[in-house]
């Protein structure tokens, strides 16, 4: 790694829309896949809900950070990356301590995050901030295909208390710590009575006789994000995500699971592939 020197100090100051061409410049092939950043800039500038802030040393943008108010006191932090050159410098550091505080500001408990748990250098970052691993998600991928849904039927708001009753009493619920995939965007909050009863008026929830599923619509795919109850009932659901998908001319389901065997032992016998390993959800109370 290059290590440029330079007496120059670090600013943070709000990202603005012209900051995009430095931005990408650095941010275009951050991961294997690349990055999403770019494609997200010009509405985190202008997002209420959100701070966008910018590390910029002797003029130039050497790092980036997001950080997303949710309701529930509640915020979510992303976006964070820095220049190459300027890494192990202290600039990330910076960028989450000035975003923490702006969710301060905006009345936020706790923020959580996402990282990979190949990405040692956020985890270290992080980890020295105070945040705590609470679950760690596995993403599994199932192929569309035609069928009927067989016992499986949206969910109804009269359906509040059954599945209210068996995410209470469920392994998911123990394994999450009850932090689950958020139903916009990616991102993960506390599923909470209202937020089940949102996705039932929203028709995203599919009941089987002794289990549930929330399903969230992407524009790449069909998620899984909430599975819950009997297995057998599971795996029926997770064979309906299938039949819907193909429904809706989506190509692939993708489940996003705790990291648990009982997880892989329903992928397996659902026919979903292990798709995405590892992908750790942090929290730190502000
Ligand atoms: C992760 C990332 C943002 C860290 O930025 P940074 O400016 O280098 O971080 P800092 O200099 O503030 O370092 C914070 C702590 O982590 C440690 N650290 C950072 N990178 C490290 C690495 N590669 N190896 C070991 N420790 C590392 C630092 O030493 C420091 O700990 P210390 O104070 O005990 O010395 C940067 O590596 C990056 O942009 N990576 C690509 C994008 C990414 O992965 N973003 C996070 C996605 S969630």
């Amino acid at each position: 790694m290059i290590r440029r020197v330079s007496a120059d100090p670090i600013l943070i100051r709000r990202g603005k829309a012209g900051d995009l061409a430095q931005v990408e410049k650095f941010t275009h092939n951050t991961f294997s896949w690349g990055d999403y950043l770019p494609g997200r800039w010009t509405r985190w500038v202008k997002d209420q809900r959100g701070i966008l802030l910018v590390a910029t040393c002797d003029s130039q943008v050497v790092g980036t950070i997001h950080v997303r108010n949710l309701e529930h006191r509640e915020a979510w932090l992303e976006g964070v990356r820095v220049r190459p050159d300027f890494r192990q410098r202290g600039v990330a550091s910076q960028l989450v301590a000035a975003a923490h505080a702006g969710a301060k500001e905006m009345g936020a408990r706790v923020i959580r995050l996402e990282t990979g748990a190949h990405n040692f250098a956020a985890q270290r970052t992080f980890e020295k901030f105070g945040y705590r691993r609470v679950v760690e998600y596995v993403g599994f991928e199932g192929n569309a295909r035609g069928g009927d849904l067989k016992q499986v039927r949206r969910a109804k708001i009269a359906d509040t208390k059954a599945c209210w009753e068996l995410w209470e009493h469920s392994q998911t619920r123990r394994s999450t710590k009850t932090v689950v995939p958020a139903v916009f965007g990616w991102r993960w909050w506390e599923l909470t009575r209202a937020r089940l009863e949102f996705d039932l008026r929203g028709g995203r929830v599919w009941r089987a006789p002794h289990a549930f599923m929330v399903l969230r619509d992407m524009d790449d795919g069909l998620d899984v994000i909430l599975l819950v109850g009997a297995k057998r009932d599971a795996l029926q659901l997770l064979d309906a995500a299938r039949v819907l998908a193909a429904q809706m001319t989506k190509t692939q389901v993708f489940w996003l699971a705790p990291k648990t065997l009982a997880s892989f032992r329903r992928a397996e016998a659902a026919g979903y592939a292990v798709d995405e390993q590892g992908m750790l959800i942090y929290a730190c109370t502000l």
